[in-house]
């Protein structure tokens, strides 16, 4: 047998908002399925946040409790490297280098910057704009093969790819090149606006299922969900509203399209919601078990933030000081 690299997986999340179902089924779910295989970096992005004007109890508040998040959803801090992205300085060291080597107009062209943007009209700050090369720091750092992401991060993870093939095309090969994971069909719209994602920041409680809603508030969102005027469970064009329900209760009980509309045949939307809020609240609730239980250990969590970061520090260490190296700088 050759001796072969285990791979790594890199993945972050921003403490930024309550997370949401979309969230879950898009990333969070996903993650412990590769931590056998694969060295597995999960990240909470607290430098990727402050983009947007936060309150800062709150961002402090929210890292543990993505942490504790992380921990609750089945990854074993001891096995992934579960951290805090600003306790590791070098993800912010990389990301000026990586600045140098990416251009205005590529960062111009990014849909979410224009999209964050037109949101926060008072407050389009540097760091929104080159907030994907950060990103692509994060990546790289770790040298990381595969990143786990939903579809509206695709863009930065070919900005990411652009960015490392470009210095290595300068300096010799210095970064590994990472290819995109998505979880096909896992896109979550907003249940009040079915052509828009699901966001942790939408104004609209009644749009959005948190991962920590409790039961009776998870089946009451569904149950308000917009549908359309028809009565038939299934996938269509006009009714994505019941396209998106079918793709969440698809997710919570691997039952395929064809299953679900037979299931539901003749039985009207009403009784659909409910099904749909009843399988989601039931893989949740032993979620939010735990997570209460590990958030309330605040100094468990902090050991796991201090040894964690360590670990992380350790390769990030390596990868930047290749960097340096190769980029001209002196070395003491
Ligand atoms: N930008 C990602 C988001 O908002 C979060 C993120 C930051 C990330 N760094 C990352 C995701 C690195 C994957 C890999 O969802």
């Amino acid at each position: 047998m050759e001796n072969e690299r285990k791979k790594t997986v890199f993945s972050g999340i921003q403490p930024s908002g309550n997370l949401t179902v979309g969230n879950y089924l898009g990333a969070l779910r996903n993650f412990s399925e590769f931590t056998d295989k694969y060295n597995c970096l999960y990240c909470v992005v607290d430098q990727h946040a402050i983009t947007v004007r936060q309150q800062p109890a709150e961002l402090r508040r929210r890292t543990y409790e993505v942490l504790a998040l992380y921990i609750a959803c089945g990854l074993d801090p001891e096995q992934s490297i579960l951290y805090v992205q600003s306790h590791v300085p070098q993800h912010a060291q990389l990301a000026w280098v990586l600045d140098c080597y990416t251009m205005f107009g590529e960062l111009s062209r990014m849909t979410q910057f224009k999209d964050k943007s037109a949101k926060n009209e008072n407050n389009i700050n540097a760091g929104l704009f080159t907030y994907p090369v950060l990103m692509a720091a994060d990546i790289l750092l770790y040298q990381t093969d595969l990143v786990p992401i939903g579809e509206d991060q695709k863009q930065h993870l070919e900005l990411t790819r652009d960015i490392a093939a470009r210095f290595n095309a300068v300096y010799s090969d210095t970064f590994v090149i990472p290819e995109p994971y998505m979880k096909s069909g896992a896109k979550i719209y907003s249940l009040a606006e079915p052509t828009k994602k699901m966001s942790k920041s939408d104004q609209n409680e009644n749009a959005v299922v948190r991962i920590l809603d409790p039961k009776d508030t998870i089946i009451k969102k569904f149950r308000r969900a917009v549908t359309d005027s028809e009565t038939e469970v299934r996938r269509a064009e006009g009714k994505e509203g019941i396209s998106n329900l079918m793709t969440i209760y698809s997710c919570f009980t691997g039952k395929k399209d064809e299953e679900i509309e037979a299931e539901f045949k003749g039985v009207g939307y009403g009784e659909f919601k409910t099904a749909v809020g009843e399988a989601c609240a039931a893989e949740l609730e032993p979620i939010q078990k735990r997570y209460n239980e590990i958030l309330s250990d605040k100094s468990y969590l902090e050991s796991v933030m201090k040894n964690n970061a360590e670990k992380a520090s350790y390769l990030a260490r390596k990868t930047l000081s290749k960097v340096y190296r190769k980029v001209g700088f002196t070395t003491l």
